[in-house]
């Protein structure tokens, strides 16, 4: 049975929000609190279209206050837990905020959900909780090798969250997913950071050789698997979740010349990251096995999200200066 009361944390941030409009569309009579910090990666502008709406509360505040998580806890059936810091190159340069957020956060908010006894607790972890993949695809009982300092705090929560299902009884659920593009992610990751990037005629900084692979997921596919997954997945059981579209860097950076009308004289190789994972691939049986599909064309909705921020140029500019440092120290040796 679905939900009827949800707490999502992160909801102002690029999956959340996403899942926020989502979920209002998809089920009328349900009720939604989103609970986010608005880091430098939040913003309530992108919950656009679900912050008028009734059934939508909005608070700002930490996953890591356990009263602030408290008060929204006792009124929730089920937690959707999204809010991370989530930026690769971020906790390569810094990482305390990633352990913090993403393990001390989730404990937080399992605490709190043990207490109150919700009835569903959704984990949003990630796919690179198993490292590089040089070939086949990981099942959901690969070993787990992060090599990151974001994933390895992934991989932290991620656990947390299977231990209190097995200690406690809270009935988690945990899913992997893979690279997650579509509207309002913010201007740091690889598609909406290439595309500002082009818009203005900059060089892509492709990191190595940008032979890299990726699996890239729609959101709205990662949304729908949310939703099967709070309706029928198995408390205690792990969930990968990817479409299938595999492709190296310098193929999607091609892509986004292709679709803006640009040169390739724009793609640049620079540094490499460090620690860099080549390639993550997920085998999803377990998830088709519950009746879940990807439904979007990889080609079309590629192309579709490209075009978006190439049209929000301002809500690109006004997100990117909110990270000016950031993007300074990051690329200065890169450009
Ligand atoms: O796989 C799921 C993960 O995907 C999520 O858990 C993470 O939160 C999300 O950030 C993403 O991680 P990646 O490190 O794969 O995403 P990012 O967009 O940072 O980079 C995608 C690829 O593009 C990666 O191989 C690094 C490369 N890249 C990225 C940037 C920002 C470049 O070559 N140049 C760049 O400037």
């Amino acid at each position: 049975m679905l939900p009827k009361k949800l707490l999502v944390t992160g909801g102002a941030g690029f999956i959340g929000s996403n899942f926020v409009r989502f979920w209002l569309e998809q089920h009328e009579d349900c009720s939604i609190a989103v609970l986010d910090k608005l880091t430098y990666a939040g913003s309530v502008e992108n919950l656009e279209g679900a912050e008028k709406d009734p059934r939508c509360t909005f608070v700002q505040g930490d996953v890591c206050d356990r009263d602030v998580v408290d008060a929204l806890m006792a009124e929730a059936d089920a937690v959707v837990h999204f809010a991370a810091e989530t930026h690769v190159d971020r906790s390569i340069l810094a990482a305390g905020d990633f352990i913090q957020t993403d393990v001390f956060g989730t404990f937080v908010l399992l605490e709190s959900a043990r207490e109150h006894r919700v009835d569903g607790f959704v984990h949003v972890s990630t796919d690179e909780v198993y490292g590089e993949l040089l070939e086949g695809w990981a099942k959901e009982t690969a070993p787990l090798m992060p090599r990151n300092p974001y994933s390895a705090s992934k991989a932290g929560g991620d656990r947390m969250a299977y231990a209190f299902f097995a200690t406690y009884g809270v009935p988690t659920i945990i899913t992997r997913g893979a690279n997650t593009y579509g509207p309002y992610q913010y201007p740091e990751k690889l598609v909406p950071f290439f595309v500002t990037r082009a818009v203005r005629d900059e060089p892509l900084p492709l990191y190595g050789d940008g032979r890299q692979v990726r699996e890239w997921l729609h959101v709205s596919d990662h949304c729908g698997a949310i939703e099967v997954l709070l309706e029928r997945g198995e408390p205690g059981q792990v969930y990968n979740v990817a479409a299938s579209n595999e492709r190296r860097n310098i193929e999607m950076a091609r892509i986004i010349l292709d679709e803006l009308g640009k040169s390739e004289s724009l793609l640049r190789f620079v540094k490499d990251r460090p620690g860099h994972d080549r390639r993550y691939a997920l085998d999803c049986s377990k998830l088709h096995s519950l009746g879940w599909r990807p439904k979007a064309d990889f080609d079309a909705e590629i192309r579709a999200t490209i075009r978006w921020y190439a049209k929000h140029r301002d809500w690109c500019e006004c997100a990117l200066a909110r990270s000016k440092a950031y993007f300074e120290e990051q690329y200065a040796d890169r450009a």
